[in-house]
């Protein structure tokens, strides 16, 4: 009884030290740990930081002409001196007075997308894919299926969409923003700051040829295509390089061909065209627009003539203006679709897996019907035995 107050007496005034330096230690602890937190947080945003510095600087690694150099395109004021003028409608008006404009900043490039222009041999199909801003599900589900990057029976596939801007103000850097996000993620868009409507479709189109020229100059073959289509690109790699001379050196531009089509002269029609923009009665032979294959022989040769081809608003009758010039003559494909499938019965066989299996592009399909198709015509218990009626598929890998 009386060793115990001393004991805890002792004790008490040794507890008093020990719970002060043990205060200290924890002090100091906290603090070494608190640095150490704050040393590694910091160098941690140094490295995010050198990343995205990174990511920055290679913008500025692009060629000069592909950035600011491109002088702003001014209107032509005189375009409105042109007979009945005031007659035509709003975006005829638009388009003739940037008629002349050929060149524009690129908003969006990827100029290692077939390894660099050297190395562009090594891709043998570039499926090139008109986009607008705003269709983001089109891309998402063409990114999963028929446009997917990958080696396909020994040969390298690669897509690019190419796009313009859309929209005004807040709506436009928002639209803007999307595609940035989609190519970071992707590295496959391509984005000029143009107006992307209708009758600027050939600006985009030589503009895309432009590029091909300097960044993808020895790609064998190019799909040109909307965004809308159902393309079996396993079936066109098979054909391309069932052809005599499949490295992309000789003419070749197929699809569906359009022959004596004449410029449509009422206002109103989505395609009018009126005789102060293109006088003959009568376009050359051309292939749709929704989806045509051409070598890469082809497409410099076509970049080439539309220097001396006044731009048109329709871009795939421009296409065959090229080629006219050329001497060249596009040709038709059995297996190209771009105004449907003739399917004699009914809702179920439009759908018909078989049918989509044996062609090489259809036109106008909804991002989910692509989505399936692409998936039935791969299952491996799809069984085709039974012919059906109007797939006359033989004919399709013939030239
Ligand atoms: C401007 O338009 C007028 C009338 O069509 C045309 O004669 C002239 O060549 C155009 N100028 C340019 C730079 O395209
Ligand atoms: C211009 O309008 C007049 C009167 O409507 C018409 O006679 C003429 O053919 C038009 N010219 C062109 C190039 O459209
Ligand atoms: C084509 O793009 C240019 C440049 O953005 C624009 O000024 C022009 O209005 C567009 N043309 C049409 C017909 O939309
Ligand atoms: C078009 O081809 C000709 C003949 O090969 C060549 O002289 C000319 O420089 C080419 N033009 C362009 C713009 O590529
Ligand atoms: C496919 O269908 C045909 C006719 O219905 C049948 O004779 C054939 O055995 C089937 N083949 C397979 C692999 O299921």
């Amino acid at each position: 009884m009386v060793v115990l107050p001393r004991i805890f007496g002792r004790r008490r005034c040794t507890g008093n030290l020990e719970v002060v330096s043990l205060l200290i230690t924890a002090t100091l602890c906290l603090l070494v740990t608190l640095q150490i937190y704050l040393q590694d947080k910091k160098s941690q945003t140094l490295r995010e930081d050198k990343i995205l510095r990174k990511q920055k600087s290679e913008p500025q690694t692009w060629p000069d002409m592909f950035l600011n150099s491109v002088p702003k395109c001014t209107k032509n004021s005189s375009a409105s001196k042109i007979q009945n003028f005031s007659t035509l409608p709003k975006d005829i008006q638009d388009f003739l007075f940037y008629q002349h404009c050929r060149h524009f900043p690129m908003l969006l490039n990827n100029p290692g997308k077939c390894g660099g222009p050297q190395n562009s041999a090594d891709v043998f199909l570039l499926l090139v894919v008109k986009s607008s801003p705003s269709n983001y599900d089109r891309r998402e589900v063409l990114r999963k299926t028929w446009a997917l990057e990958r080696l396909h029976s020994g040969v390298w596939i690669r897509t690019v969409f190419i796009s313009g801007t859309t929209g005004d103000g807040y709506e436009k850097e928002r639209l803007n923003k999307l595609l940035e996000l989609e190519n970071r993620e992707y590295q496959d868009i391509l984005q000029w700051d143009f107006v992307d409507t209708f009758y600027n479709l050939t600006l985009k189109q030589v503009l895309f040829l432009e590029w091909m020229e300097r960044f993808c100059p020895d790609v064998h073959f190019l799909l040109n295509g909307d965004d809308d289509i159902f393309a079996n690109t396993d079936n066109m790699v098979q054909y391309l390089k069932g052809l005599d001379d499949n490295d992309g050196s000789k003419h070749l531009f197929t699809g569906h061909l359009n022959q004596y089509m004449e410029p449509i002269r009422q206002q109103g029609s989505k395609y009018f065209v009126p005789v102060q923009i293109h006088k003959p009665e009568i376009y050359p032979p051309y292939c749709g627009g929704g989806g045509f294959l051409l070598s890469q022989f082809t497409s410099r040769i076509i970049y080439n003539m539309s220097h001396s081809i006044p731009l048109l608003p329709i871009d795939d009758a421009y296409m065959g203006m090229c080629l006219e010039k050329a001497g060249l003559q596009p040709r038709h494909h059995i297996g190209v679709r771009t105004f449907g499938l003739y399917v004699p019965s009914g809702q179920h066989e439009a759908y018909n897996p078989c049918y989509y299996r044996e062609v090489l592009l259809v036109h106008r399909f909804l991002p989910y019907q692509i989505y399936i198709m692409w998936h039935e015509i791969h299952r491996e218990d799809l069984n085709c035995t039974k012919r059906t009626k109007g797939n006359e598929n033989s004919e399709i890998f013939m030239h």
